[in-house]
């Protein structure tokens, strides 16, 4: 069977955009392929989070994991720290991969800002890791969001170069699951920015413990324009809102967008729905949407988060099972690289 392995940072607020553009994109995946879903901590604290906070947001993470569907049984649930594999085969990695190559990432670039002098090492072999953590399992594919390409471009650049280094055929060149129309969630408040755990109003982010009353009047306040909804002519042939329009009415085609995501319809169909409705009518069938499928997800995130001894036992069980599969992976590779160990 194919192998997928994904990861999500926990670095706190899940909202609407890692639910839609990811997780739940993730339960749909598990008929398919044998999963690895990994909360990757490590790669949060490239970034200095607070101790207390990360241990809280690696549950919560694994909380929405296992509230979106995830069964922990059929696939590995698993916090990244605890199999040491990831750490050990990033380094082999770091001497792969070329300075030109990380150079060249827009999102440590984004990250890092003006003060690059001042970002951590880690923040820039970051991609070296997220290698790391899909070929230590020779996972073949990988699910990810539009901003997520280019490092998995770079996975397959290091896969390639160990592979014509040391002459063997040995990692997979992994190919990227993009998602559908939906993951491309933008913020309540300006619908040209993507809704974001950092931004600093609270009111332009939908986050998945939200309950029914925070998701309405979340709902109730998000901008929009004063027009009635438009139809489907603003497709065009290939389905996508001809850019005219959407530069036009962003908050509008997010807003529809959320909608056609939750009520797993496409967005010509929602369109069709909605055509010259008012923004009242819209935002109440949207708000009664959302808190439907929303509400039973945070809900028994909240039980889980109650009940932190279930969710460490999921992420130790979990980690046992990755380092399974990662530990002889991780003797080949020392034996391709030359490193001498104990034969058995
Ligand atoms: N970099 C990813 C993100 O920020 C998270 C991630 C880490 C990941 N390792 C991964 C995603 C491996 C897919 C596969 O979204």
């Amino acid at each position: 069977m194919k192998r997928i392995f994904s990861g999500v940072q926990p670095t706190g607020n899940l909202h609407l955009g890692n639910y839609l553009g990811a997780i739940r994109n993730f339960v749909r995946l598990q008929d398919d392929y044998d999963c690895i879903f990994c909360v990757v901590d490590m790669h949060a604290i490239t970034v200095w989070q607070d101790p207390v906070e990360l241990q809280r947001n690696t549950r919560e993470v694994t909380a929405a994991y296992l509230a979106a569907g995830i069964d922990p049984k059929r696939n590995i649930v698993f916090n990244q720290s605890q199999a040491p594999q990831h750490a050990e085969l990033a380094w082999i990695f770091n001497c792969v991969a070329r300075l030109g190559w990380l150079n060249r990432m827009t999102q440590f670039k984004e990250k890092a800002g003006k003060h690059r002098e001042n970002a951590s090492v880690g923040l820039y072999v970051y991609p070296n890791l997220m290698a790391a953590d899909i070929l230590a399992y020779r996972a073949t594919h990988v699910p990810v969001g539009e901003d997520q390409k280019q490092h998995l471009e770079l996975t397959r650049d290091i896969a390639q170069k160990f592979n014509h280094d040391f002459g063997v055929d040995y990692f997979p060149i992994v190919e990227p699951l993009i998602q559908g129309e939906a993951t491309r969630i933008m913020s309540l408040r300006d619908g040209s920015k993507k809704m974001s755990k950092s931004d600093p109003s609270d009111m332009s982010r939908i986050t998945m413990s939200d309950d029914a009353e925070a998701v309405a009047q979340k709902i109730r306040r998000a901008k929009t324009d004063p027009d009635a909804l438009p139809g489907p002519e603003v497709l065009d042939d290939r389905g996508r809102v001809a850019a005219a329009a959407e530069a036009a009415r962003p908050e509008a085609f997010n807003l529809l967008r959320i909608y056609a995501a939750l009520a797993d319809k496409s967005l010509a169909e929602t369109l069709t729905e909605f055509e010259g409705s008012q923004f009242s009518h819209f935002k109440t069938v949207l708000t009664d949407l959302a808190v439907a499928t929303l509400g039973p997800v945070g809900a028994e995130m909240k039980r889980l988060m109650a009940d932190p001894g279930q969710v460490d036992a999921v992420l130790a069980e979990g980690a046992a099972r990755a380092r399974a599969i990662a530990e002889p992976i991780l003797a080949e590779v020392q034996d391709i690289v030359g490193f001498l160990r104990p034969k058995p």
